[in-house]
């Protein structure tokens, strides 16, 4: 079995920090969103990844692989034109060949990552997709399932959802998908849709579902990705209680007469002078002086000076 994961879009909700640093590295408690999501693919027992890329953010996620997965084989796929999905699925066919696989969004995080997927996938003979409960799934695909978990219906982000059952970033194919994401065409919004592919996928023979009990978070947006990086500074206290704190930063951030508060994470060589830094991410190389930062995201190297005596206040903004 492999597994691909999908990092080839543009992040656009998270411009302009998205611009030097592409989406799937953004950090979240001192680690790349990526390095989480390659650690719980390998933790669920599957060492042949593929990862689809885009030709913008290729040379960073090549040199991120590099320094970070040397040892393990990695098959990076370029994308050239986000063109959906099951589009990005398609053309990785050449490195999935006949195989079965986990089919991973890149901006998508789970508190009990793949596991469960994984060990249901492989006693089973169908495909399966992750499904979570949410309030308002509108945003999503919508699942309808029957009494047994078997999906009835499937509809990509439906204005009146009928049911809450929201399809997460995770999929577990069986190679026949193939078949189906040929005979698709592009969506009202210009995609080649895997929703579309999975209707298909239906009529032909049984899709399972598992429900997810625990969190997930899809990153992409401005407040979501703020509570990723609190529930992984949550999570990494928990695993090392003798370093708890609600915050993260890298030993040598210069921090002077200011106070980080929950749930923030500093990245590398950050200077921050008289300020308050509280539920932000601060890239590397950043300096900060007289701020008071409310969830706001700093892109890398950011420079924030404020020559005024008085403190200057910014909530909720990405710079
Ligand atoms: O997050 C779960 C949702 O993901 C599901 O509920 C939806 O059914 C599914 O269609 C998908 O919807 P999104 O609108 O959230 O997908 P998004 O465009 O954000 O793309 C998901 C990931 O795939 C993201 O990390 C970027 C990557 N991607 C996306 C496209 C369109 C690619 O690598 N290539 C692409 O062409």
């Amino acid at each position: 079995m492999k597994a691909l994961i999908l990092a080839a879009g543009k992040g656009t909700r998270l411009f302009p920090a998205t611009k030097s640093t592409p989406k799937p590295l953004m950090p979240l408690a001192g680690k790349a969103t990526l390095n989480y999501i390659i650690d719980e693919i390998l933790k669920s027992g599957i060492s042949n990844i593929g990862i689809v890329v885009s030709k913008d953010n290729y040379d960073q996620i090549f040199k991120f692989i590099k320094d970070n997965y040397s040892d393990i084989e990695i098959n990076l796929i370029v994308q050239n034109k986000q063109l959906g999905v099951a589009h990005a699925v398609k053309i990785s066919k050449e490195y999935i060949k006949n195989d079965d696989f986990i089919l991973y969004l890149g901006d998508n995080l789970f508190e009990n990552g793949i596991i469960n997927l994984v060990k249901k996938f492989s006693k089973s003979k169908n495909n399966i997709i992750s499904l979570k409960s949410v309030e308002d799934p509108r945003r999503f695909g919508v699942a309808e399932i029957d009494d047994k978990g078997i999906l009835v219906r499937i509809t990509e982000k439906p204005k009146v959802p009928k049911s809450n059952f929201a399809v997460t970033g995770i999929y577990a194919f069986k190679n026949i998908v193939f078949e189906f994401i040929d005979k698709i065409s592009i969506s009202e919004r210009g995609e080649y849709e895997i929703t579309d592919a999975i209707k298909l996928l239906i009529k032909f023979n049984n899709v399972e579902s598992i429900i997810n009990n625990g969190w997930w978070i899809d990153t992409g947006s401005h407040n979501d990705y703020l509570l990723a990086n609190k529930f992984m500074i949550i999570e990494s206290n928990n695993k090392n209680l003798s370093t708890n704190k609600d915050f993260f930063c890298y030993r040598n951030t210069k921090l002077i007469d200011s106070e980080i508060i929950k749930y923030s994470s500093i990245g590398k060589d950050v200077v921050i002078e008289n300020s308050k830094i509280e539920n932000c991410v601060i890239l590397d190389q950043s300096k900060i002086k007289n701020y008071h930062l409310i969830n706001c995201i700093l892109s890398k190297n950011t420079t924030l000076i404020n020559d005024n005596i008085h403190i200057k206040i910014l909530e909720n903004k990405i710079i």
